[in-house]
């Protein structure tokens, strides 16, 4: 009898809401000063910080109450990603400010949605006559992307764009002030990739149903932040993003931005969502895949994703075996795949 009661609780737990298998949720204590403790050689969750410019964190980074959806109430702030003149990484071309999940889970498996929210103000607006690659994974199978597409005519564009493979699938008219939710619906199982968004506190609705993409992710390569290709100029104008409940759960979705801590007593922690005591974490655990993390760093060889050329550009030019460098944004960047 006990039995099937916690089988039956284990059920309308997970038929409820999904189970968050990672989060980027940032509690009272954590300053932009948190993500410089970690290194390549201290990898500490949930964020690697190292696709940034030469200036110093807190140019690129801020962390405030005051910087997430107020219907956010799965943290305590939420965060700000800064783009400016000096936010060349690495000897490349783009302008980027980028933070990355840390984590052992596998985020690259079964049915997953990817959530964030994302705001920008009238005050350090972006520039919409940039294009901007926003949320996105190394192979850019999903992302979202803003601003004049390079290569595109005209001098500027106010378009908030998700794509799928480059082609665009839903897009806004990006306004500052508001609170644009969004949750990529990835089933790696199936490839495909979907999209759920809502404005403000509404609950998230699905917008795009499943279509097909090439879903791959090694775990490390989910880009929150931006990527700015300055078209061959410099702009020192700083642009500024900002960022809220941004977690990762498996299906199925937590769709209100409360998000999946709302009314839960343990932040900071996994847990599964909607559940009290009736499901152990560890009942997830062995779904969980340790990856291996890689660097996207200049070596000798340019790694898979990584910059082999375009103008100004200093690093490597040869590609590691198995692959070609390729024109992407010709003749800004090329990337190795
Ligand atoms: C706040 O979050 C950081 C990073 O996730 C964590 O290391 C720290 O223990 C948390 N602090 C509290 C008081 O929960
Ligand atoms: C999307 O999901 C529906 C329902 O499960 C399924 O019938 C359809 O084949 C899927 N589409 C793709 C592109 O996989």
């Amino acid at each position: 009898m006990k039995s099937a009661l916690s089988l039956l609780a284990l059920y309308v737990a997970q038929a409820s809401a999904g189970t968050v298998i990672w989060n980027g949720f940032f509690n009272s204590s954590f300053t932009s000063s948190t993500f410089d403790q970690w290194s390549w050689s201290n990898q500490i969750a949930p964020w690697q910080w190292y696709i940034h410019g030469s200036a110093a964190t807190s140019q690129y980074l801020g962390v405030s109450p005051n910087f997430k959806n107020p219907a956010d109430t799965s943290e305590a702030q939420g965060l700000r990603t800064t783009i400016d003149g000096t936010a060349f990484w690495n000897g490349q071309t783009m302008e980027r400010t980028e933070v990355i999940p840390q984590t052992s889970a596998n985020l690259g498996t079964g049915h997953l949605y990817y959530h964030f929210s994302l705001k920008t103000s009238s005050t350090n607006a972006p520039n919409p006559g940039f294009e901007h690659q926003i949320a996105f994974f190394e192979s850019h199978f999903t992302e979202l992307k803003f601003g004049l597409i390079s290569g595109a005519s005209g001098t500027s564009d106010s378009t908030l764009r998700w794509d799928i493979g480059g082609v665009s699938q839903w897009t806004t008219t990006l306004q500052p002030n508001t609170w644009y939710n969004f949750a990529y619906d990835i089933d790696f199982s199936a490839s495909t990739v979907g999209l759920w968004t809502s404005t403000g506190s509404d609950d998230l609705k699905q917008v795009i149903p499943n279509k097909s993409a090439s879903t791959s992710t090694n775990s490390a390569d989910w880009h929150i932040g931006v990527l700015r290709l300055p078209n061959g100029g410099t702009n020192a104008a700083a642009e500024d993003w900002f960022w809220s409940g941004i977690f990762i759960e498996q299906a199925p979705i937590t769709t209100s931005i409360a998000g999946p801590k709302a009314g839960s007593a343990a932040p900071g922690s996994s847990t599964p969502v909607g559940s009290t005591t009736a499901v152990p974490t560890s009942s997830h655990s062995s779904t969980v895949v340790p990856v291996t993390t890689t660097s996207t760093a200049s070596g000798p060889a340019q790694t898979q994703w990584g910059q082999c050329g375009g103008n100004g550009y200093t690093g490597p030019t040869t590609c590691a075996s198995g692959f070609k460098c390729v024109a992407v944004s010709p003749p800004y960047y090329y990337q190795c795949q």
